[in-house]
């Protein structure tokens, strides 16, 4: 199954700039088993959970499709002024500058248990300041899935850092 999945990630390489070699997953989503197939692999490592938080863009895609197979709700983490309702946000560093995620203050009563979904875990940065909006919130974040990891960033260990156990289905150096 997770043969399947890597079959269908395309390597770009210079994307967004020179020197990175960028692991694309629209082909992945392009290919209907594929996606069952990713989406049944994330079902069957997310052990128990209450609702998924789908992480802005493509954590959406593969959150979405995890609650749809799991017959759980959808809650999304955004960037800045996309939530129309009232938010709660978190700010975080990024190398040059500061970011911001946001979510519904009503997204989920205190004390879901929230599991966190996003497409790739590269350095961390995203995935800890999501695990710090939803626990802000009243959240439970236990465990975080990524569809890859790049074991060569810190993502891994700022989550566990955190008390959050990374999964994920596919390692890249
Ligand atoms: C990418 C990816 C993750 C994050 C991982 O999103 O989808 O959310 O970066 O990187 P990190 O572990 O170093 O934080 P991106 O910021 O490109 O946003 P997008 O999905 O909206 O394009």
């Amino acid at each position: 199954m997770l043969d399947t999945i890597s079959a269908h990630i395309r390597v770009v390489p210079d994307f967004p700039k020179p020197g990175i070699q960028f692991r694309d997953l629209t082909p992945l989503l392009a290919d209907g088993p594929a996606f069952q197939a990713t989406t049944a692999a994330l079902a069957e490592r997310a052990g128990e959970f209450d609702m998924i938080a789908g992480v802005e863009a493509r954590g959406f895609l593969f959150g979405a499709a995890l609650a749809q197979l799991t017959g759980r709700g959808l809650v999304i983490v955004r960037k800045p002024g996309k939530l129309p309702a009232a938010t709660i946000g978190h700010d975080y560093d990024l190398e040059y500058g500061t970011d911001r995620l946001e979510l519904h203050a009503d997204a989920f009563a205190p004390g879901t248990r929230v599991l966190l979904v996003d497409d790739v875990l590269a350095t961390g940065g995203t995935a800890e300041a999501a695990v710090t909006l939803l626990r802000k919130a009243g959240g439970m974040v236990e465990r975080a899935m990524f569809v890859m990891e790049l074991d060569g960033l810190p993502g891994a260990a700022r989550l566990r850092a955190m008390g959050v156990e990374p999964v994920s289905l596919l390692h890249y150096p």
